[in-house]
């Protein structure tokens, strides 16, 4: 059988829940995405039923497989860790959950591999060999590792202790923007800081920067005092929803 060439992709976030069907050729949107807010406290079916409400939003996309990201550790389609989410999502069986709110299989995998399976595919890590890091910086820090162009799933350097706080507290642009940050002070002392760290333990070729604020790349990236090239993500905010209609097609394991 040939693969698909679309994918119904969905990322779930702290604030958002977005969709969209994916041409996988091109991984570009084939139509505008869906957001819906995120409830608070929202707990595994409250989200399921959003997940199927999106679905059901891409009739065009009914035949197409689905992806869905999520924030934290993802093994076998069951929920390990959430650290942005809540508590209820640890043990779920998020695969099962979201197969029958939808009605049909689903790949189910942590939001940061799937952007980098995105940028692997078709953005800034493509045909880059060696050892890839991506890192997400939004509310919490997500990262991806590839090496040669395959993903090594469920890393979790975003929860390095640091100078004995869980690193996305003090790196991530939640805590940018929770501490009043400027850009400069922001890169100078938590992000470098952050970097060398990841840096010395990982030895990667290449650090790719994703997450909302990577759009403002050119404010931070140059004032890193790190050895490894870095350069920012090339979809920016649709690498999630790419990515995971990208996984969809690969395995349902
Ligand atoms: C989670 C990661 C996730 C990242 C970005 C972290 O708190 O532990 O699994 O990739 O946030 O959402």
């Amino acid at each position: 059988m040939s693969e698909p060439t679309t994918g119904l992709g969905i990322d779930i976030g702290g604030s958002g829940i977005k969709g969209a069907p994916v041409d996988l050729d091109s991984g570009e949107f084939l139509r505008d995405r869906l957001k819906i807010l995120t409830p608070e406290e929202a707990g595994p079916q409250v989200i399921a039923d959003i997940v199927a409400q999106i679905v059901d939003h891409f009739p065009e996309a009914a035949g197409a497989p689905v992806g869905i990201t999520f924030p934290g550790v993802v093994q076998g389609g069951t929920v390990h860790t959430a650290a942005n989410l809540h508590g209820a999502w640890v043990g779920t069986d998020a695969r099962a959950l979201f197969g029958e709110a939808v009605g049909r299989p689903v790949r189910v995998l942590n939001d940061a591999d799937a952007a980098a399976l995105a940028e692997t595919r078709y953005g800034a890590a493509e045909g880059v060999g060696g050892t890839v890091l991506l890192t997400t910086l939004g509310t919490g820090i997500g990262t991806a590792l590839v090496v040669d162009g395959r993903l090594v799933p469920n890393t979790e350097f975003g929860h390095l202790e640091i100078d004995g706080h869980d690193a996305e507290t003090r790196a991530s642009s939640g805590a940018k923007e929770r501490d009043g940050l400027s850009y400069h002070e922001w890169a100078k002392k938590r992000l470098t800081r952050y970097y060398r760290t990841i840096e010395d333990l990982v030895w990667p070729d290449l650090i790719v920067v994703g997450g909302g604020v990577s759009r403002k790349s050119d404010k931070f990236l140059p004032l890193l005092e790190i050895r490894t090239p870095i350069v920012p993500a090339r979809l920016r905010n649709t690498a999630g929803i790419v990515g995971a209609a990208l996984a969809a097609t690969q395995d349902l394991a």
